[in-house]
């Protein structure tokens, strides 16, 4: 569909990409379902009629900003694709499809120096407890120079490591000894925005029309006292305030999507681009497998920065976003930085070291060829299941892999909500997802990140302080991250069954995001009780804590003062502990990771969900790619007993959190993974 315009009918908006996506993301935030679009009444009416129709809650504005977003994506602008951009499409899936990823937040995984600060050296000396526990990839969240206003999400130089957190020496060591373990190492590449302090942005502001202005978003002021004037527009920064700042140095105006100090790059300058793709070529030859690309979608912003549309603003909390979430040459860029900077070039020195092959039992090989293109995992708020099959296609040329966020808020819920998650929702949302996927399509598992509270505390919310509840729980998220079609990236602490703290004063946050929210909700007059309760639901500190390695106050992070103190000190939630428990969220963790890995079926396989309608029973088969035995898997979603459904195939038990048996009834969160018994 080229062409979109006030008559087009609701159902050929709903055959477009985005506009599928935007209608979905809609009526998930109203808490509606998607079935009513697909209703035929519904579907038939023209998009003037929704617009007036829905015009209480959207205004019509709504309709223009739909067209006008669409207009720029679809099968319009589909490449010619490559034939295989990145080995796929070969006889091998690439590496990452059969791989589990692990998220390590360097500043509490392990300090090795006593400065409180968990640093790489740290990391280092815990990848034995990474390999043992199956991981093929570990992602560091930032570990460049950066002042750290948003925790090294704004970096000052893209070719150093952070003071605090070692050295280059120090990185070289962990990639080599990643590698050695046979685990790939993937870094975290911050570019829709740099530092205030990097000197691309010094030197912007020094001389905005000299050749650096043009590297970010700079825009002139209106007369009046300070030559300010109002902001360029009316896009909401996601820390609180208007996304624009006044430099009055430069007599401008920065955009800055995020903190204060995190100034957005202008990737309509090919100088730019080119920059970014130099900085990947820089790393790959350090021996880096890829990187986890932040807020990749939100690079390209339509041109001249429209005010954003209110009504969508008010539905999703911050004006502007429908200009840069997917905006106009978001593909083309991504295309090109895959090619300038992902893709090896031929004839390209080979890096100092690459990851050992792993065998199916575990045991590993000799180190395999440096990879063809390496991995782009996008992270991507706030796209829908077709834009992320758009970014992620495999014959697209974009991403690889693309976090898509909806899973991890029930319906009309946002993240400072205090509520309890239902898990119904949860097996809707990826049944519901993967019934749209095709074989050229990937998507990432995920629950927890450093940006989210626990997805255990959000499921048990106060009963996350009971042990069995807490371990029943973490076993099931476990079994469906670990064996639904998809790559899973699991956040340290998940396999130890990390919940959130209690936080008794804001004394004990650390993000921007939090203390920010709080300082605008006392501003507003709430009590500081009141305005701390109302961040705990959605802080990011809850999971920003040191890792627990051990018993104790110190938990084995640092010798030191942590730069942050975890409040949780339940008793056999530690790694020490775990491991020394053969029923323990960890071993289990290990057990099934193992048993992924020797059964293509977990990874490879047919999708097959079973009693698709229930609520309570989530079940599903994964039936063998060639003539292995298939896979029944199973978890009681709730905190109940419930009964199995009728007519499950014969199976026999190989791993399962309680027991070796499967009768007519599951216990609360009870999780069971089976292997289908030949014959009728
Ligand atoms: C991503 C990061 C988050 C950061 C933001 C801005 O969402 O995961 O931690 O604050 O981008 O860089
Ligand atoms: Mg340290």
């Amino acid at each position: 569909m080229t062409h979109v315009e006030a008559r087009t009918r609701l159902k050929e908006i709903y055959g477009h990409p985005v506009g599928r996506d935007a209608i979905d993301k809609v009526l998930l935030q109203l808490g509606r379902s998607s079935r009513w679009v697909r209703n035929p009444v519904v579907a038939n009416l023209r998009l003037d009629t929704v617009a007036r129709l829905a015009r209480p809650v959207l205004g019509e504005a709504f309709a223009q900003s739909l067209v006008t977003v669409l207009a720029d994506h679809g099968p319009d602008d589909d490449p010619t694709p490559d034939p295989a951009p990145s080995g796929h499409g070969a006889a091998q899936p690439p590496w990452w499809r059969r791989a589990v990823f692990y998220q390590v937040y360097p500043r509490s995984f392990a300090d090795s120096d006593g400065d409180g600060i968990g640093d790489l050296r740290g990391v280092t000396s815990r990848l034995d407890h990474l390999a043992d526990l199956g991981v093929d990839c570990v992602w560091l969240s930032p570990i460049f120079d950066s002042p750290n206003e948003d925790m090294g999400y704004d970096v000052r130089d893209y070719r150093a490591i952070m003071a605090e957190m070692g050295t280059l020496a120090d990185l070289d060591a962990l990639i080599a000894g990643a590698h050695e373990r046979g685990m790939r190492i993937i870094l975290d590449l911050v570019v829709n925005h740099t530092s205030a302090e990097h000197p691309w942005f010094r030197a912007a502001i020094a001389d905005p029309d000299g050749p650096y202005g043009d590297y970010y978003h700079l825009r002139p002021g209106a007369p009046g006292e300070d030559g300010s004037g109002p902001p360029p527009n009316n896009w909401a920064s996601f820390f609180g305030g208007s996304a624009w700042r006044w430099i009055p140095q430069a007599q401008r105006w920065a955009l800055h999507l995020f903190a204060p100090g995190q100034m957005d790059l202008n990737w309509d300058n090919p100088r730019v681009r080119a920059e970014v793709a130099e900085i990947v070529r820089w790393w790959r030859a350090r021996g880096v497998d890829g990187f986890r690309l932040d807020v990749i979608n939100y690079i390209s912003k339509r041109g001249g920065l429209p005010d954003g549309n209110e009504a969508i603003g008010a539905l999703m909390g911050f004006p502007g976003i429908e200009h840069y979430f997917f905006g106009p040459r978001l593909h083309s860029y991504l295309r090109e930085l895959r090619t300038a900077g992902f893709t090896r070039s031929p004839g390209e020195p080979a890096p100092p070291s690459t990851v050992r092959t792993r065998r199916p039992d575990g045991t590993l090989g000799d180190p395999a060829p440096p990879d063809p293109v390496a991995i782009m995992v996008g992270e991507t708020p706030g796209v829908g299941v077709e834009m992320s099959r758009l970014l992620s296609g495999s014959r697209r040329g974009e991403l690889d892999l693309v976090f898509n966020f909806d899973v991890l808020e029930g319906p009309g819920k946002v993240r400072w909500d205090d509520y309890r998650y239902d898990l119904s929702y949860l097996k809707r949302f990826y049944l519901g997802y993967l019934a749209r996927v095709g074989p050229d399509d990937a998507l990432a598992l995920f629950f927890d990140n450093h940006d989210n509270p626990r997805m255990l505390s959000k499921v048990l919310g106060a009963r996350a302080g009971d042990p069995v509840l807490r371990t029943a729980l973490a076993k099931a998220l476990a079994t469906i991250q670990l064996t639904l079609p998809g790559t899973p990236f699991l956040f340290q602490g998940q396999e130890i069954a990390a919940v959130d703290q209690d936080f008794t004063s804001v004394a004990d946050l650390r993000d921007v995001e939090s203390l920010n929210r709080f300082a605008e909700l006392r501003a507003e007059g709430s009590t500081e009780a009141d305005a701390l309760a109302r961040i705990l639901p959605g802080a990011r500190d809850h999971a920003r804590v040191p890792m627990r390695w051990e018993p104790g106050p110190s938990t084995g992070f640092s010798t030191g003062t942590p730069w942050q103190a975890g409040r949780e000190d339940s008793t056999g939630f530690t790694v020490a502990e775990q491991a020394a428990d053969p029923g323990s969220v960890l071993n289990f963790h290990r057990d099934l990771i193992g048993l992924r890995r020797a059964e293509p079926a977990l990874t490879d396989g047919g999708f097959r969900a079973l009693a698709s309608r229930s609520r309570t029973y989530f079940g599903w088969l994964r039936t063998a790619p060639g003539s292995g035995s298939d896979w029944l898997i199973e978890v009681n979603l709730t905190d109940r007993t419930i009964r199995r459904p009728r007519a499950l195939p014969r199976a026999q038990v190989v791993l399962g959190s309680t027991g070796m048996e499967r009768s007519a009834t599951m216990a609360p969160y009870e999780c069971v993974i089976s292997r289908v018994s030949p014959g009728p």
